[in-house]
């Protein structure tokens, strides 16, 4: 597929079919994140990824109620949860050519660990695209973290950032969804040029 396609294509698909999806390409997808730019090439991520479904199905015992009870949802054959590892970027930066040996949290901007999961979930969600699946980001409420990672034996150092379901789509929204494109926020009122506030395009 077109990258642009890819792009333009990709929407949160929330309900699936009841089938198996290749591990090849439960493998790409997944791989896919590995992909992503890291602050400092920290890579300070890591990936748990469910197909048994005995483990899915516990998964889905920290999910919100309310994404729970999403028709279909539940049939998605493949479920990632992007854990970000605030620790590896501190003790990376911390190196001598950061030199940032306080390893003092107040000097990062905006936390890069969970921006680098985020930006690894989103290559996720493309290749899903890319391989004719769909796949859906919701969060996990702060009550969940702790009983997921123990659930799981996921370490207390990483931080689940939500959770990403793929599977073949249910339902297919396609790009040009008349409800979703009316909602879409418009070029011309967040694109800043320039100068923030200026909205007008050059001509
Ligand atoms: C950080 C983040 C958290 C989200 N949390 C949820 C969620 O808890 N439940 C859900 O159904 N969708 C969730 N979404 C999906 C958004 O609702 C969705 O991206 C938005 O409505 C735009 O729709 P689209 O992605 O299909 O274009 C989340 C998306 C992001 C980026």
């Amino acid at each position: 597929m077109e990258f642009a396609d890819v792009v333009r294509r990709r929407r949160m698909v929330r309900e699936y079919e009841d089938r198996p999806l290749p591990p090849v390409v439960a493998e790409r997808v997944v791989a896919s994140a590995l992909r992503a730019p890291s602050a400092g090439f920290s890579q300070g991520w890591a990936f748990l990824m469910l197909t048994d479904a005995d483990d899915r199905r516990r998964f889905w015992r920290h999910v919100p109620a309310r994404v729970q009870a999403t028709p279909r949802i539940q049939n998605a054959p493949l479920v990632v949860v992007p854990l970000s590892h605030r620790d590896a970027y501190l003790e990376r930066y911390a190196r001598p050519d950061k030199g940032w040996t306080d390893r003092d949290e107040a000097r990062w901007p905006v936390p890069y660990w969970h921006l680098d999961a985020a930006m690894a979930t989103l290559l996720m969600l493309l290749s899903a695209v890319d391989e004719g699946l769909g796949a859906c980001f919701f969060g996990v409420a702060p009550e969940n973290l702790a009983p997921l990672r123990a659930d799981f034996g996921v370490p207390d150092a990483y931080t689940p950032i939500g959770a990403v379901t793929v599977g073949y789509r249910a339902v297919d929204l396609g790009p040009q969804d008349p409800s979703v494109a009316a909602r879409r926020r418009p070029a011309r009122e967040v694109i800043h040029r320039g100068r923030f506030g200026r909205h007008e395009e050059e001509t």
